[in-house]
Formats: C-alpha cells, sequence, structure tokens
C-alpha cells in the first residue's frame, strides 16, 4: 500500500517506520527540515513540496499542544491539514486521523473536506483512530498495540483499515466506534491514567499527614480493589505526572468542558492535585522526601498538609 504520514513526530514516525517495516512503501511529509534530513532512506518532503499524489491511506499524526495564553487544547495544527488533504483526494484515500482530539474534531474535518465537493465514504474515506503508544517504546508499542479503536461512518472506511491492521493484534482487541467514541476513547485513556497518578498522590499526601507510607498502602491495595493497580506499570505517590501528553490533554479535556458548560468535579481535580504535586517536586520537596523517606515540608497550596 502507498501511505503517507503527515507529521513525523513520535507517533508518525512510529506508524511509518513500523508500515515499511510491514513492506507498505511510506512517505513522510513534515514541516522541520531537521525531521526532514533524519529521515535518511525514506521519501520526505516538506508541505509545499507535495504536489499531490496517490495514496491509499493518509495518517495525520500532528501535534494538539495546550495553548498556555489561550488555556485551551490547540486543534488549529490538526484542522489546518485540510489544505494538505485537498490535493491529495484524487485516488480515494482512506484518512486516517491519529492525533489526539477533542470531540467534535472528526467532524469538523469531513466537513471542511466536503466542502470541497467530495462525498466522504465515496470520494474519500476517514476514520479516527487514536494511538495508545508510550513514547519510550513507541515502534515496538506501535508493532505490538493491545488495542485498537477505529472510529468511522461506514464500513468501507472501517474495513480499510481494518485490513491494514489485521496481522497486528487478535480481532477481538480491535474496535469500531463511531467518530466521537474514539475522540473520547482517547482523552479517557489518558484522563484515566492521569486520575490515578492523582488518586495515589492524594492518598501519599493524607499518608505522610499520619506519618505512614502511602506507596505500601496503595502495594496491599493493588492486591485488594479490583484492577485497581497495574503492577508493571503502576503508579507511586510523590511526583505529579508529567511526560507529552497527559498534562495537555487534562487541561485540554478540562477548558474544553468548561467551553460546554459540563460539569465535572471529579475531572478537575486530577489537574488540581497534579498542581500541588507539581508544586512541592519544584521546590524539590516531593523528590527529595520520596527518596529518603524522611524529609518532609508541607506545600503551602496543600491544604491537607495545613
Ligand atoms: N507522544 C506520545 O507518546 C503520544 C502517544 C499517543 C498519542 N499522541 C498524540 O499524537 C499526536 C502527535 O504527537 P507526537 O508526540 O507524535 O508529536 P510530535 O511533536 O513528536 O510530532 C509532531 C510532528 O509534526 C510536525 N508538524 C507540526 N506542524 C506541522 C504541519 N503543519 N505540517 C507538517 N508537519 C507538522 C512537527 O515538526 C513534528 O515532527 C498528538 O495529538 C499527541 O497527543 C502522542
Amino acid at each position: 500500500m502507498q501511505i503517507l504520514i503527515i507529521g513525523a513526530g513520535f507517533v508518525g514516525k512510529a506508524t511509518g517506520f513500523g508500515f515499511s517495516k510491514r513492506g507498505h512503501d511510506v512517505t513522510f511529509v513534515d514541516i522541520s527540515d531537521t525531521v526532514i534530513k533524519n529521515l535518511n532512506g525514506f521519501k520526505a518532503y516538506k508541505p509545499e513540496e507535495l504536489k499531490g499524489g496517490s495514496y491509499d491511506f493518509i495518517f495525520i499524526c500532528l501535534p494538539t499542544p495546550y495553548d498556555f495564553k489561550k488555556r485551551e487544547q490547540d486543534m488549529s495544527i490538526v484542522k489546518s491539514s485540510v489544505n494538505l488533504l485537498s490535493k491529495l483526494l484524487d485516488n480515494e484515500p482512506t484518512i486516517v486521523l491519529r492525533s489526539s482530539v477533542l470531540p467534535g474534531t472528526s467532524r469538523y474535518m469531513i466537513n471542511r473536506l466536503e466542502a470541497l465537493n467530495k462525498v466522504e465514504g465515496k470520494d474519500f474515506y476517514f476514520c479516527t483512530n487514536p494511538e495508545f503508544l508510550r513514547a519510550k517504546t513507541a515502534l515496538e508499542d506501535f508493532l505490538n498495540p493491545w488495542v485498537i479503536v477505529i472510529g468511522c461512518t461506514n464500513d468501507i472506511a472501517y474495513n480499510n483499515l481494518h485490513n491494514l491492521y489485521k496481522d497486528f493484534i487478535d480481532e477481538q482487541y480491535i474496535y469500531k466506534v463511531t467518530l466521537e467514541e474514539a475522540e473520547l476513547t482517547k482523552y479517557t485513556h489518558n484522563l484515566f491514567n492521569a486520575a490515578k497518578i492523582s488518586f495515589t498522590n492524594q492518598i501519599w499526601l493524607i499518608s505522610k499527614e499520619l506519618g505512614i507510607n502511602g506507596n505500601r498502602i496503595m502495594e496491599i491495595v493493588s492486591e485488594s480493589a479490583e484492577g485497581s493497580w497495574n503492577k508493571k506499570y503502576g503508579t507511586r505517590g510523590g511526583m505529579p505526572y508529567g511526560g507529552l501528553c497527559l498534562p495537555k490533554d487534562t487541561k485540554g479535556f478540562i477548558s474544553w468542558l468548561k467551553r460546554n458548560n459540563i460539569d465535572a468535579p471529579l475531572i478537575k481535580s486530577i489537574d488540581e492535585i497534579n498542581d500541588i504535586l507539581e508544586e512541592m517536586a519544584e521546590n524539590n520537596l516531593a523528590a527529595k522526601s520520596v527518596r529518603d523517606g524522611i524529609y518532609w515540608k508541607p506545600s503551602p497550596r496543600c491544604k491537607v498538609c495545613q
């Protein structure tokens, strides 16, 4: 298959390298000269250099950062890919949105493409296919996914992408859902991971107050409560969540909830607890305290510690 990858970062490279390993013909597009230069051995272009082309699949792997000034998640980079896509619709491609996007973004993309006198399900196909890989083990995770989610509006779109992925995973772990379900699944995945960390940190803070070891508590609870803790990747109290996705997606989703007048106090508190832990880590108190188990000074913002 001819596959085009738009955005060659963690997700784009894992997707492109992975499909190339499986024998597909992969081309990359990226705005960064350095990224293009480092893609030795692959066809790689800047967006303005790509004049057209017949691709069976076009994967959108563009960033969705959190805009701290506007206090909302920035979907504009993903949305602007419509300009490039409009030049690539001749071969009835299947467009696959891999970026983590807020609910409604996929519909927006389809509407913009249909405004060019093209019909989704006939002239092009659209799937929302969120990625769950971890940055550190990106290619390995892409090649050995534990779940594949395909959001779509019609069977042809689903079958096209399903056929591309079917050797990657057992059939039972491929989920066919709507576009909005796929979008929300990815956010729920990140929010749930963030919530587990904040919950563990909340218990860790309370335990500190009592002079007991919160990590020991969570270790025991991992055995007592159903499915509460993954021993391999399980959380430890004392450090905020970081990384590329959890902070931006948690904040981005909370501002989206606010814009849509959806009240969700549990989700808001995930971020509030993380802010407390971040402040403690900045002061190097939490890190030191975790390291030696002795040093402890309450943060002024930590209500539990006052
Ligand atoms: N990093 C992860 O672990 C991870 C995991 C799952 C999902 N995601 C999601 O996948 C998406 C991509 O994340 P990432 O970590 O690969 O991002 P990244 O920042 O590593 O890569 C994005 C790439 O897109 C390029 N780019 C930016 N604007 C462009 C444009 N207009 N045209 C062409 N190229 C452009 C950048 O130069 C960069 O190489 C995000 O929505 C992210 O939330 C990331």
